[in-house]
């Protein structure tokens, strides 16, 4: 779907041919091509161009132009210095001006004289390009001759340099990927993303690339006192799955653990929500689904110097005849009761078995879950960063490194315990309610519980896996978020 080509733009018969331009702080944003430069000049003069940030230039080279394309598309990178974030930003825009316009095959030329590092550019721009192209149709019907979107369907990157933009490009690619496989796994509404689904993508990236992967059923969940995922499930019809799927190199080096929250559908079960927006819960599996899409790109370069587990506990959380219900105590992996005061707090009671079950039986030297756990931090910091709490200073500063660099930005809150205090239950060891106030806190506090000396650090996502920071390359629904960043965290392991 995207490949290196090495051919003149001008020689170039596809759909589009894409351009980058620098803003000047005066004149006209100069392009190394001398026909594309013209239109630029002219479109600066007429005061409809000057190279600002995400500002496009679209024209139709006469017949007769030395460029055979039938349309370039130049875009604006603004006048701040560069950075990852602004390649992919570019390579988004000309993936939705593409589709916009009908273009099927586009060129887009990889800047020469920008004095960025071409691996770098090509791998954002790849990354842009790719993750800016998504669509999820697969339940409409194409209908004809209206004005519908197109669709991308190969891209071609010139660069100069052809083995530093090779490397770049293939990075850029996997992650896209990871973060698109995400999206993918996301759009599907609750009846077509079901536990098992989870199962079979576990089961097909294994035999892919080579790792391991095992389904944990009901009946080994029983054995092994999994009292959490299982009392979440007995409100459903579908029985519950725990993908364990490992790329496991040696025992010499460290082992990463990864758990994803895999809610299929949270209707809140007895404690259930109100009806406006509920559909949205289908989308409570982003955790689940940001892990595997990690391990699709773990799966693709088969990292040498880490270990790297991914456990998804997957249920849906519906109110069935034999739903858990407000007052119920149960007792999760390893033993510890749970007195359940909201059925609505369900997310915590699955990772809780999967935490203490994966560190129990694996010994990671590190662990991160990633979960839409609590509406309470989408309150606290909206839709453009993701919550991160931790007791571990290195996985923070490897986490805020790594999101920082994909451009899905974390932002610490604290533990402590005054916050694990309020989940302190009368009737059993632990309650999974705290107060309302800091409910991100304490619900993290509650899967601290189950972590032990492990350095752990929990992402909740419940803000950003959908309706994330308006980007081009960011679509409206599903983000895929956590996939790249975790792919960056595993990729720069030290
Ligand atoms: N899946 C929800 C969290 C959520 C809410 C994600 C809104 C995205 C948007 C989670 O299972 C939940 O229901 N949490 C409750 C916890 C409460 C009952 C302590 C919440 O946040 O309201
Ligand atoms: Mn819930
Ligand atoms: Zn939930």
């Amino acid at each position: 779907m995207i490949s290196l080509v090495t051919k003149k733009p001008e020689k170039y018969t596809g759909d589009l041919v894409a351009f980058f331009v620098q803003q000047q702080e005066k004149g006209s944003p100069s392009c190394t091509n001398m026909i594309v430069q013209k239109s630029i000049d002219r479109a600066y003069a007429a005061g409809d161009f000057s190279g600002k940030e995400g500002q496009t230039l679209l024209f139709y080279p006469e017949s007769d132009s030395e460029i055979i394309t039938k349309r370039v598309l130049v875009v604006g990178m603004g006048k701040e210095e560069l950075t990852r974030e602004s390649f992919r930003k570019a390579g988004g825009t000309v993936s939705s001006n593409s589709i916009k316009t009908k273009a099927k095959n586009i060129l887009v030329v990889v800047p020469e004289k920008l004095n960025f590092d071409t691996s770098v550019m090509s791998e954002c721009l790849a990354e842009g390009l790719l993750l800016g192209a998504y669509q999820f149709h697969k339940y409409k019907k194409k209908e004809e001759d209206n004005d519908e979107p197109g669709s991308l369907e190969k891209i071609s990157l010139h660069a100069a340099k052809s083995s530093a933009a090779r490397k770049g490009m293939k990075r850029g690619i996997t992650a896209a990927l990871a973060g698109c496989a995400v999206r993918d796994m996301a759009n599907e509404p609750g009846n077509k993303w079901t536990p098992s689904d989870f199962a079979g993508f576990g089961r097909r990236l294994a035999k892919k690339y080579g790792m391991s992967c095992k389904v944990l059923g009901k009946a080994e969940m029983k054995k092994n006192g999994m009292g959490g995922i299982l009392g979440v499930n007995s409100g459903s019809a579908l029985p519950p799955t725990m993908v364990i799927l490992k790329h496991q190199v040696s025992k010499k080096v460290p082992t990463l653990l990864l758990v994803g929250k895999g809610i299929t559908f949270d209707s809140g079960g007895i404690s259930i929500k109100p009806s406006t927006g509920m559909d949205e819960m289908k989308y409570d599996m982003c955790g689940g689904a940001a892990v595997l899409g990690a391990m699709q790109a773990v799966g693709e370069e088969k990292p040498k110097s880490l270990n790297v587990i991914a456990i998804i506990p997957a249920t849906e959380n519906l109110p069935g005849p034999a739903a858990l219900k407000p007052g119920d105590i149960i007792s999760i992996y390893g033993g510890k009761t749970v007195e359940v005061l909201n059925t609505d707090a369900e997310g915590r009671l699955i990772l809780a078995d999967a935490l203490a079950y994966g560190i129990k039986k694996f010994k990671p030297d590190a662990v991160i879950d990633v979960a839409t756990l609590t509406g309470a931090v989408v309150i606290g910091l909206g839709h453009h960063r993701t919550g991160l709490l931790t007791t571990d200073d290195s996985l923070k500063d490897k986490l805020i490194d790594a999101g920082e660099r994909c451009g899905e930005p974390l932002w610490q809150l604290p533990l402590g315990p005054e916050y694990s205090k309020e989940i302190k239950s009368k009737v059993a060891d632990i309650k999974n309610l705290g107060n309302r106030a800091g409910g991100t806190i304490t619900a993290a506090a509650f899967l601290q519980e189950f972590v032990g000396d492990t350095p752990w650090a929990h992402l909740d996502i419940a803000g950003t896996a959908w309706g994330f920071t308006e980007k081009s390359y960011i679509p409206k629904g599903p983000s895929g978020t956590a996939a790249r960043t975790l792919i960056d965290l595993i990729r720069n392991w030290k």
